[in-house]
């Protein structure tokens, strides 16, 4: 039994901190696995543990020549999304979690899920993944520590985050790291727990073995715990990809931009723009999450905490996301996508012609006739951010990336136009704290209904919305040098559900006129809402689509925003007592706008 931590070439122990040797020690007590595997992060170790899963079945090799250390995992069907209404927020009061939050009070959880956690790896080994999420190095950077019963979580954290012993290394004795304990237990729903404990560092996490309920740096550490440390210490821990635009000149301007689950963050991060836009470029710094400090100069600087890329594979293709088609092409853990005969993989919407057969997520024959999906509409690859062309230089800088544009998106078929930037800080907030969307494929539940998901955080803050909101207006005060933020949405539909806006890499045309707005060298139009676009400075030369599209897709309805103000009465009531008033009243301040407008259209001139 490998119970020992790893130990460099000389045979020293790479770790001797006492308070994590005591909480493993204390852990594998509880749990009682059979073995205990440091994970050292080694090309050697991710070899044998490939090799274990791939004789275990947890992997499925691939055709290596095609996609070279690329191989298919398929979840439990009951298991292939984040489960919200299993995730819980342990704050000491309820208030703390707040009413958005499912809570459970810390001695519940702990009693609840160590009752389940006991035994819980018997007969199977427990893996102790020491990693860092941010650069090595960077003041913004976290520690955490993720012991779990499953070797597919180890192979994926090891593409998602610097792990093994670069994190022993940084954490040195250091009490300082998140202790994260998952077991898949029989990977059954009714005993599946997501518990975060903010004022302990500390993620349990039971009965699942997908995504963001088991990898627990991403969402459970990188957000809900990070948002907590966030608040706590003054910084932003955001569900933002990060992405920098150079200009033909070589000028670089960096954006962080919140859209909720699978509403486009990879593909915006990884964008290619279209031919009218020769000379820019998109790099990627991160797709999914973003932290960001005030820096001495009082702008905000933003890190990607993550490594790689977990990202949704349907709809993605040469098309699409040709830098997303690269990255993937090696060194992938592909999760429920379908397989062709030659060992290749396949989703809804991939290029090329729909395959005759093949064999679907659930691991049965599947043939075009069918009418269910082949790939699961969530199945995903995690793939490393170093295999994407797109690749920013300052990706891994501890520094990060100075932002001038923080953007806010959803999923809207109606009365969001394309793009609308805010006035000031507070309508900025209040575009964030406002955002809606459709409900996606990404979380357990319906899809398309429309939810309030303020900053994309709905299912990530880790404490009580409304203090959120009212830390993102106190950031003001500190960020003497603000970026301006703006509203947009790809996803407006005409009455025969069409997309109106082409998306995708089309997406440049927008983030044009964002860039110029940020650099103050272009006009805007005032509207009751915010500035939109003036006549003319959206560049749509060379976009095949017909202007009255355009036209609708940017158009301010006022009938529609007027349900849209209306709507978020509620929502604000909601919150509770913790809602900052200066949103509810700025909500006010454009209903009494619009009214005064509306009003005065209806009387004749001259009356
Ligand atoms: P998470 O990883 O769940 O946080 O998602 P994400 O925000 O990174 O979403 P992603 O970029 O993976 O896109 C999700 C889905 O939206 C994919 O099926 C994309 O093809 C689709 N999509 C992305 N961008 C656009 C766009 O501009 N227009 C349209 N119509 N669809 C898009
Ligand atoms: C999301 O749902 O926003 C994701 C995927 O990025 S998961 O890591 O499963 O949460
Ligand atoms: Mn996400």
């Amino acid at each position: 039994m490998n119970s020992k931590p790893p130990v460099d070439p000389q045979g020293k122990p790479l770790t001797a901190n006492p308070q994590l040797l005591k909480w493993v020690s204390d852990m594998a007590q509880l749990t009682k696995p059979d073995a205990i595997h440091w994970v050292d992060g080694s090309e050697a170790e991710k070899d044998a543990l490939t090799a274990k899963c791939v004789e275990e079945k947890i992997l499925e090799p691939l055709n290596q020549d095609k996609l070279p250390g690329c191989y298919l995992h398929r979840s439990n069907p009951n298991d292939v999304a984040r489960v919200e209404q299993l995730t819980f927020i342990c704050t000491p009061t309820k208030d703390e979690a707040g009413p958005k939050n499912n809570w459970m009070a810390p001695k519940e959880a702990y009693d609840k899920l160590s009752k389940l956690f006991d035994g819980s790896m018997k007969g199977r080994t427990m893996y102790v993944i020491p990693y860092v999420m941010g650069p090595v190095g960077s003041k913004m950077s976290k520690i955490g520590v993720e012991i779990t019963d499953s070797p597919y979580v180890v192979l994926n954290m090891r593409i998602m985050t610097r792990m093994g012993a670069v994190a022993l290394d940084a954490l040195g004795d250091s009490n300082e790291f998140n202790r994260g304990l998952h077991s898949v237990l029989d990977c059954n729903p009714e005993r599946r727990y997501i518990c975060h404990f903010p004022q302990d560092n500390t993620i349990w996490s039971i009965g699942s073995g997908y995504g963001g309920n088991v990898l627990l740096g991403k969402k459970c550490l990188a957000l809900r715990i990070g948002s907590y440390l966030g608040r706590k210490e003054g910084w932003l821990a955001e569900h933002m990809l990060i992405l920098g635009v150079e200009s033909p000149e070589g000028e670089m301007t960096y954006v962080a931009a919140a859209f909720p689950s699978a509403c486009g963050k990879t593909n915006f991060a990884m964008m290619i723009p279209p031919k009218r836009f020769k000379g820019w470029k998109i790099w990627t710094v991160g797709d999914d999450i973003a932290w960001m400090r005030v820096g001495d100069d009082g702008r905000l600087y933003a890190v990607n905490p993550e490594a790689g890329y977990f990202g949704v594979a349907p709809g993605t293709s040469n098309e699409s996301n040709p830098n997303a088609m690269k990255t993937v092409m090696r060194d992938t853990i592909f999760t429920n996508v379908a397989r062709t005969p030659d060992g290749d993989v396949w989703w809804e919407g991939k290029d090329g012609p729909v395959p005759p057969e093949l064999i679907d997520w659930k691991g049965n024959p599947w043939t075009s006739k069918s009418t269910e999906k082949a790939a699961h509409p969530n199945s995903r690859f995690t793939a490393p951010a170093r295999n994407n062309p797109a690749l920013s230089k300052f990706w891994d800088d501890p520094n990060g990336v100075p932002i001038s544009a923080i953007i806010f998106g959803g999923r809207r078929a109606t009365t969001v136009p394309l793009v609308m930037q805010a006035f000031n800080w507070l309508n900025g907030v209040f575009f964030g704290a406002t955002l809606g969307s459709e409900t996606t494929a990404a979380a357990a539940g319906q899809v398309g209904v429309i939810r309030r998901d303020p900053f994309a955080m709905l299912p990530f803050c880790g404490y009580n919305m409304g203090d959120y909101f009212t830390h993102w207006l106190e950031m003001q005060s500190r960020i003497t040098n603000p970026p301006k933020v703006f509203l947009v949405n790809w996803f407006r539909k005409d009455k025969d559900g069409k997309f109106l806006w082409p998306g995708f890499g089309e997406n440049m045309r927008v983030l044009k006129w964002i860039v110029d707005r940020a650099r103050l060298r272009v006009g805007g139009q005032e509207t009751l809402f915010g500035w939109v676009p003036k006549a003319g400075d959206l560049d749509l030369s060379g976009l095949n689509i017909p202007s009255e599209k355009v036209d609708e897709a940017t158009h301010i309805d006022l009938d529609e925003w007027k349900t849209e103000l209306e709507g978020l009465q509620g929502f604000f009531k909601e919150l509770g007592p913790t809602m900052p008033r200066a949103l509810e009243l700025f909500r006010e301040l454009l209903g009494a706008r619009l009214e005064a407008v509306q009003a005065a259209a209806k009387r004749p001139l001259g009356t």
